[in-house]
């Protein structure tokens, strides 16, 4: 589909600042110059200017006449830590896998920078610079953690040496360990792997899939840490988490998911402080 910018928006202010959208919020959120109303899907199209990656209004799903995502909007800005949480069964990971080419988009569009990238495949996604970290299977089991980074860096195996030293900055431990096999490896290393494999192709945007899934609170604790700091290192990251009320803590900005639309979305703090938010999708069992 051929996206065209509606022409009577509200400037969109410096795409380059990541937290430009705090502004935008107050201008788009009552009114656009119409006058009416904007909804919601009309503040997605005024804020996700300039965005790194952006996906409007997409309808995809796994079987033909049956979709799970219902018209998501959602955009991460250069160097944004954004992150997506919503019940089991909401289309979050369908959601990343459409956005990476696994799941095949009926109508929508996802673009990276000015390039309509959708239903690209995912080789093509990666040379373009995304990367992305799925909830299970992420690891190959039988191949050592220096192995597993070699397939990160398979479209590129001349740069293997310098991009597997830039990980190792990250983890010190995929360095000490890089003889074992990954199978051998603890929940929270596999998931080190996982994402060290992704980030060797120097992503500009990484999707993860529930990083912390299935890890103890403490090593929740230190992906969560992890996280942030791949996202220092200026990679934009787009993360769906079961652990909701720790995401809303480390993103810039959220989107709760429901039945593969967006049910709410504003800063970490507005949505972990939203009465609605905390009623419906912070019940007490997800309280920390
Ligand atoms: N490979 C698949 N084939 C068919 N249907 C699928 C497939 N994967 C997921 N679905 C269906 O799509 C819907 C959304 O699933 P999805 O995995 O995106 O949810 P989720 O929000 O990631 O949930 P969770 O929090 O449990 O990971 C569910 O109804 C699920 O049964
Ligand atoms: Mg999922």
């Amino acid at each position: 589909m051929n996206y065209t910018e509606p022409a009577d928006l509200p400037n969109p202010g410096d795409p380059n600042d990541p937290h430009e959208f705090e502004t935008e919020l107050d201008v788009n959120a009552d009114q656009l110059a119409t006058g009416h109303p904007a909804s919601p899907e009309q503040v997605h199209l005024s804020q996700a200017l300039g965005a790194l990656v952006r996906a409007d209004q997409l309808f995809a799903g796994y079987f033909p006449g049956v979709n799970i995502l219902n018209g998501t909007d959602l955009y991460a800005k250069d160097g944004e830590l954004v992150g997506i949480i919503g019940p089991n069964g909401a289309g979050k990971s369908t959601l990343l896998k459409a956005i990476f080419g696994l799941v095949h988009i009926n109508e929508g569009a996802v673009l990276l920078r000015d390039e309509d990238i959708t239903n690209l495949r995912a080789d093509q996604l990666v040379k373009r610079g995304v990367g992305f970290v799925p909830q299970t299977n992420n690891v190959f089991p039988s191949l050592t953690i220096e192995e597993n980074m070699e397939m990160g860096a398979f479209q590129d195996p001349k740069s293997f040496s310098g991009r597997f030293d830039k990980v190792v900055d990250l983890f010190p431990t995929l360095g000490e360990r890089r003889k074992q096999r990954a199978g051998s490896l603890s929940g929270g290393e596999r998931q080190m792997v996982a994402m060290g494999r992704a980030l060797m192709m120097e992503p500009s945007v990484l999707l993860l899939d529930e990083p912390s899934a299935g890890l103890s609170p403490a090593l929740q604790d230190e992906v969560f840490v992890r996280v942030r700091e791949i996202n220092q290192t200026g990679v934009t990251v787009i993360i769906v988490e079961q652990n909701a009320r720790r995401c809303l803590q480390i993103v810039d900005r959220g989107y709760v998911l429901d039945q593969g639309k967006n049910a709410y979305t504003g800063s970490g703090k507005e949505l972990a402080n939203d009465p609605k938010v905390v009623e419906l999708y912070l019940g007490t069992l997800a309280k920390a």
